[in-house]
């Protein structure tokens, strides 16, 4: 097995020269990248220790944190489903966390106090700059598949942004009601620039989607239509236009049925790589303050990607 369980918390450490002092919670947890891209940059930064997966089951996250405090663990990563559970269990949480409703980093302080941040969306802004060079709140903005935790994180980040243009659409139509009321509230408490008041819901069925999409810059995907080789694009991708960024967070396959149409009509495209690699890069920074060794990290993806 590549991971640990609860049970197996007090072992962690047995046979192994380098103590474990980073994780990855999930349910699963066995397919988690995540310590493909954190111990190359450990080991870039000569610090003397491991990253390991921990299975966590459902219920079970306050319990897992505590007992992984006690066994040396100090940084951890929160993949599906924990993220919501982890906020509940922080003691404190950041604020653009608390607004996408999931924690995906969490530190412990000395005395074991857990504080949780959301690394997503900050991660999707490095993305955004690495991939197109442009900065996300200059962007008009639709995300396809707003109601989902990538999507919702994402349009928050939207908002903190200023984006002059936010468009939310989701299959389920309900989800995105109060995700508006909610990002409304924090574009007037936090008296941010941008959508505030005029951010737009709509279906995936809804006739005005083309239209949104035409007068849209970024066209982000957080649909999980694409994880399949043989999926179609989540919108009819003939409405892609040579004007367009179109940034996928699905990185495998690298190239989805989007991308792919999407890049022949001319416009600029992008999987979800740099996402993934940068919501690492922003955890570690939480971890060690100091920068993070971007291109070891990057680096560890590819190389196992590859194989
Ligand atoms: N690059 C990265 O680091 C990264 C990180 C996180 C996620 N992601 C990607 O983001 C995507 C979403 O992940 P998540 O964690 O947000 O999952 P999630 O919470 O389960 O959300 C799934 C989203 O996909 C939509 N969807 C699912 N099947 C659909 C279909 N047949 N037609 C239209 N919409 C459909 C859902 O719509 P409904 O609300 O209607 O169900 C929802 O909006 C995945 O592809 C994942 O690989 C990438």
């Amino acid at each position: 097995m590549n991971y640990f369980t609860l049970d197996q918390l007090s072992e962690i450490n047995s046979g192994h020269d380098h103590p474990a002092k980073f994780a990855v919670i999930g349910d699963p947890v066995a397919h988690s990248l995540s310590p493909q891209l954190h111990q190359p940059a450990l080991n870039e930064l000569k610090l003397d220790c491991r990253y390991i997966r921990v299975e966590v089951p459902e219920g079970q996250v306050n319990e897992a944190l505590e007992k992984m405090y006690a066994a040396g663990i100090r940084g951890i990563n929160v993949t599906v489903p924990h993220k919501l559970e982890a906020l509940e269990a922080c003691h404190q949480v950041d604020p653009a966390a608390s607004s996408m409703g999931a924690v995906n980093t969490i530190v412990f302080n000395a005395a074991g106090q857990r504080t949780g941040f959301n690394t997503d969306g900050p991660g999707f802004v490095r993305a955004i700059r690495e991939e197109f060079g442009m900065d996300l709140g200059d962007l008009r903005v639709i995300i396809i598949g707003a109601g989902g935790g990538a999507g919702r994180a994402i349009a928050t980040q939207c908002a903190l942004e200023g984006c002059p243009q936010l468009i939310l659409a989701n299959r389920t139509l309900e989800k995105l009601t109060p995700m508006r009321e909610e990002l409304t509230r924090l574009a007037q408490s936090e008296k941010l620039e941008g959508p505030r008041d005029r951010i737009e819901i709509h279906s995936l069925d809804d006739p005005i989607l083309e239209e949104a999409i035409g007068a849209s810059e970024l066209i982000i995907n957080t649909t999980s239509v694409g994880l399949k080789s043989s999926d179609p694009a989540p919108f009819p991708s003939h409405w892609v236009e040579p004007h367009h960024l179109v940034y996928d967070t699905i990185y495998n396959p690298s190239r989805t049925h989007l991308l792919r149409d999407a890049e022949s009509q001319g416009a600029r495209i992008a999987n979800g790589l740099s996402l993934l690699l940068h919501q690492g890069t922003l955890s570690l920074e939480h971890w060690l303050n100091k920068d993070a060794p971007v291109d070891a990290m990057r680096q560890g993806l590819l190389d196992f990607l590859k194989a």
